[in-house]
């Protein structure tokens, strides 16, 4: 049974096909008289939106579950309802606060198992970026994003996919919030080389696009007054984007804290891609989902 837990639970050639998918008009409707259990710890617009959305569009039926109504692990174990789920849907997707818990899921290994985001990884949004990146400059592969900002689950998801698709990936962090070691050895596991530069100007210069995400990820929050002192000049604002070379777009998988990680001017600016990318939450979703449901089980 294929879980997707991050976007190297695909190979580069999996990934192809998934993108494909999510291209393709008029899919195969896949989860005709099923469902899909969608638990979520955390609060979403895009996941549970796009998750919904694209289950329908392939003849499903998309049960949205809040993990404190259910009592996931108070009331009864991962596991408990793991197999409980299994009993209804032909797939469960889960937002987690503790990647342990989608593993969990995954090892129960009934129906497979999507990872609507974690701590650690965000492979539903790191599909769409792809797609957003590929339906701007028609290929993936020697394309370059400069990812400015925290080294969190959306950077690590996007490097991990950038690296399957051939693409190049630059960061820029404040020295605390680098990736650890364990991450740029699975970075370098798709055969990419990451570029790391101290200064966010030099990652953007050259760069095809230019990625940024919120400094205070969903369960840092007390953290929130800190991690602004500490980003200070790592705004992706107009100044910065000045670095950038001509046809170079901006990308925020959203939501956005603006005027922090991103400036009014350039999240509605014309380089921006932040309302196409949102959409292609939906069409990634769908295309993995026919991949997942159908081909991968074959
Ligand atoms: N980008 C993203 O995952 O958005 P939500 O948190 O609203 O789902
Ligand atoms: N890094 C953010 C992404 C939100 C979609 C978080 O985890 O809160």
């Amino acid at each position: 049974m294929r879980h997707i837990l991050e976007i190297d639970d695909l190979s580069s050639e999996e990934l192809a096909r998934v993108l494909d998918l999510a291209a393709a008009p008029d899919p195969a409707k896949v989860l005709t008289g099923k469902g899909m259990a969608l638990i979520f710890e955390k609060p979403s617009a895009r996941t549970r939106n796009s998750m919904e959305m694209a289950v329908v569009q392939l003849g499903g039926h998309p049960v949205y579950i809040a993990a404190n109504e259910i009592g996931l692990d108070t009331r009864e174990s991962v596991e408990d309802v793991t197999n409980t789920m299994a009993g209804f849907h032909a797939a469960i997707g889960a937002r987690v606060f503790e990647h342990s818990t989608v593993e969990r899921m995954a090892a129960v290994d009934r129906v497979p198992v999507v990872n609507l985001l974690s701590d650690q990884s965000h492979p539903m949004q790191a599909l769409a970026d792809l797609l957003t990146v590929r339906r701007e400059f028609s290929e993936l592969a020697g394309r370059t994003v400069a990812y400015i900002g925290d080294a969190n689950n959306v950077a690590r998801s996007l490097a991990l996919g950038a690296g399957l698709a051939g693409m190049n990936f630059r960061i820029s962090t404040p020295p605390e919030y680098a990736f650890a070691e364990a991450d740029l050895d699975r970075i370098r596991a798709t055969g990419l080389e990451p570029e790391i530069l101290d200064r966010p100007e030099d990652a953007v210069a050259g760069a095809d696009a230019i990625y940024t995400d919120t400094w205070t990820s969903m369960g840092q929050e007390e953290e929130a007054a800190q991690r602004r002192r500490d980003f200070e000049g790592f705004t992706v604002d107009e100044r910065m984007m000045g670095f950038a070379q001509v046809g170079a777009i901006f990308l925020h998988c959203l939501p956005a804290h603006r005027g922090e990680e991103a400036s009014d001017d350039v999240l509605d600016g014309p380089r921006s891609r932040i309302w196409i990318q949102a959409a292609n939450r939906m069409h990634a979703a769908r295309g993995l989902l026919s991949w997942l449901l159908n081909e991968a089980q074959e």
